[in-house]
């Protein structure tokens, strides 16, 4: 795995973004595989301003995000569909229609998880996937126990992760307790792979990570089969190694 260091977090939604922008101008029809969370905010606010500054055109790119909790509607304004809207959609030329979330409100979740799947098979695979990094390791929503062979699918949060994004809700009995995720074979099976992890929370996550064994323990760890990952952290997400 590639390791970049950056001095703040401004500095690595910087270079994040100019990779993002980088792969749509070599390659126009890129797929893109996108993240939520708090740490891809700024990238996507800087890919924003590249899109108008540059005129990086995103009209023949698509993308599939993730993951979405289950029984958030996309008009919930915490679901990461509306979460993805207003950091990046509202603000680019991605046709809306070449968007993808999984529908956490879907009725029948199998059917929808397979759907997902076969809609990123069908694109032609994913060609970079962004990823954040929760402080248990998990990527995705693929928590610790994460099989190497998953798919989409419907899983369970722990209390941990249900904690750490009940900031995003008034109160945590409103954070979902389950979601439908990408899994690790999904992931894995991206061409390029691009890890963000800023603040001190992440540090012994992001030290496992790269320095760690493989282990589903720390579902982050198996990107070291990857080929081309790229990580890039902050100081702060960089203390422990
Ligand atoms: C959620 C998302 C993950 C994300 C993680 C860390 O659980 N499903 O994709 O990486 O949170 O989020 P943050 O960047 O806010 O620390």
């Amino acid at each position: 795995m590639k390791l970049v260091i950056t001095k703040d977090y401004d500095d690595l939604s910087k270079q994040a973004a100019r990779l993002i922008a980088d792969e749509v101008k070599q390659r126009p029809d890129t797929v893109l595989g996108l993240a939520t969370g708090g740490t891809p905010v700024g990238m996507y606010r800087e890919l924003i301003a590249i899109h108008q500054k540059e005129g990086v055109d995103f009209s023949q790119a698509s993308s599939f995000n993730l993951d979405e909790y289950v029984g958030l509607s996309g008009q919930h304004p915490q679901s990461y569909r509306a979460y993805m809207d207003e950091n990046l959609f509202d603000h680019i030329n991605l046709p809306r229609e070449k968007t993808n979330v999984p529908h956490g409100d879907a009725a029948d979740l199998g059917a929808e998880c397979k759907r997902y799947e076969q809609a990123i098979a069908a694109a032609g695979g994913i060609d970079i996937q962004v990823l954040g990094i929760g402080n248990n390791g998990h990527i995705g929503f693929n928590e610790p126990g994460s099989a190497k062979d998953t798919t989409t699918r419907v899983v369970q949060l722990t209390s941990s992760t249900i904690e750490a994004n009940a900031r995003y809700f008034d109160t945590i009995e409103e954070v979902p307790t389950q979601a439908i995720s990408m899994g690790i074979r999904t992931i894995l099976s991206a061409k390029k792979i691009v890890l963000l992890a800023s603040g001190k929370a992440k540090a012994e996550a992001v030290q496992h990570m790269l320095e760690g064994e493989m282990t589903s323990d720390v579902p982050a760890s198996l990107l070291q089969q990857h080929p081309d990952v790229t990580v890039i952290v902050d100081v702060e997400a960089a203390a422990a190694l």
